[in-house]
């Protein structure tokens, strides 16, 4: 378990499935002179490339697998989410042959499935711990309710909760300190989970650190956010990093077992965000940032 709750930045592959077999491997190697060797995948990526391209680096790369943490992710279909014994099981079995590897280390539920019977994704999971398929296991995109539900039947822990979290997209955030207040960002949206990832010591990975929204894209640089990228620059100077590893690291400053999936497919940017593990922003500068984009607290 300590070896994958070590990695505090985790490279995401969603959007690698586009890049050459060379250009993977070398962001992989990248990564891991970085120190990062927490990788996310899901079987929907590239429908299904983005794991198969990794499977082939991994086969080119003798013992590479091993030095590798590897987590995928099933549940979503073509329009609709299906967390059945069935389809998890098919499901793993798709990706490991598509990653050309033994075992997943971590698997997630991608979201929540209405239809889903907890008690089958229960017998799923243990028959795929029990063929040393898959060692842990998670969740991603659910609320405290969902996971409490799940984990009253699964008998191994669910370590991980993936969800969106951002400086722009800190809704988590903003319920927290809008406690009992007649306005919309007091609004119960995510049923407490940093409160209860961290009294359940569940690790969260914050999904789409550095984007707006789908629609925006990312808000580096963006006109929209304009005196967010204003503090982003200012603390970029003061750190000597660049304003995505300022970004990241106001992700890692939040005290719970955290960790960020950054999405780019660029060595050189990655380079720059792996400075965000050694920067530990000031209160007032955390709270800065939060406020460039939320306005006044309460
Ligand atoms: N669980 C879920 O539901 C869920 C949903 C979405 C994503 N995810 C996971 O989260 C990972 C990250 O998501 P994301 O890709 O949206 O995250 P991100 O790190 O916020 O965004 C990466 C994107 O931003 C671009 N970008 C532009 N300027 C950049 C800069 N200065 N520095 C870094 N990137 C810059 C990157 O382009 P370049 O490649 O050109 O650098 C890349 O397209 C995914 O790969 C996936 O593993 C999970």
């Amino acid at each position: 378990m300590d070896k994958i709750f070590n990695s505090k930045i985790i490279l995401g592959c969603m959007r690698t499935s586009n890049l050459s077999v060379q250009e993977l491997e070398n962001l992989i190697f990248a990564a891991l002179d970085l120190g990062i060797n927490f990788f996310d995948h899901a079987d929907i990526y590239g429908r299904g490339k983005a794991e198969s391209l990794f499977g082939d680096v991994i086969e080119k790369n003798q013992g590479l697998r091993e030095k590798l943490i590897i987590q995928t992710k099933c549940g979503i279909k073509n329009g609709y989410y299906d967390n059945s014994k069935e389809h998890i099981l098919y499901s793993v079995d798709e990706s490991l042959k598509r990653l050309k590897a033994n075992y997943l280390d971590v698997l997630l539920l991608h979201r929540p499935d209405a239809l889903m019977e907890v008690e089958e994704i229960a017998e799923a999971f243990n028959t795929l711990k029990k063929q040393n398929l898959v060692r842990y296991f998670g969740v991603s995109n659910m609320n405290p309710s969902q996971i409490s539900l799940l984990q009253k039947y699964i008998d191994e822990k669910l370590i991980i909760n993936q969800i969106q979290l951002s400086i722009v997209h800190s809704v988590i955030l903003d319920q927290f300190f809008n406690f009992n207040m007649a306005n919309n960002k007091a609004c119960d949206r995510d049923g407490g989970i940093l409160e209860y990832s961290k009294a359940n010591n569940i690790m969260l990975q914050a999904w789409s650190v550095l984007q707006a929204s789908w629609e925006e894209g990312t808000f580096l640089n963006n006109p929209n956010y304009q005196k967010l990228n204003e503090e982003l620059n200012k603390l970029a100077q003061k750190y000597n990093a660049t304003p995505e590893a300022i970004a990241v690291s106001w992700i890692l400053r939040i005290p719970t077992k955290i960790a960020a999936v950054v999405g780019t497919t660029k060595v050189n940017r990655l380079e720059n965000i792996a400075k965000a593990e050694d920067i530990k922003l000031l209160r007032e500068e955390w709270y800065a940032l939060y406020k460039s984009v939320k306005g006044l607290l309460p």
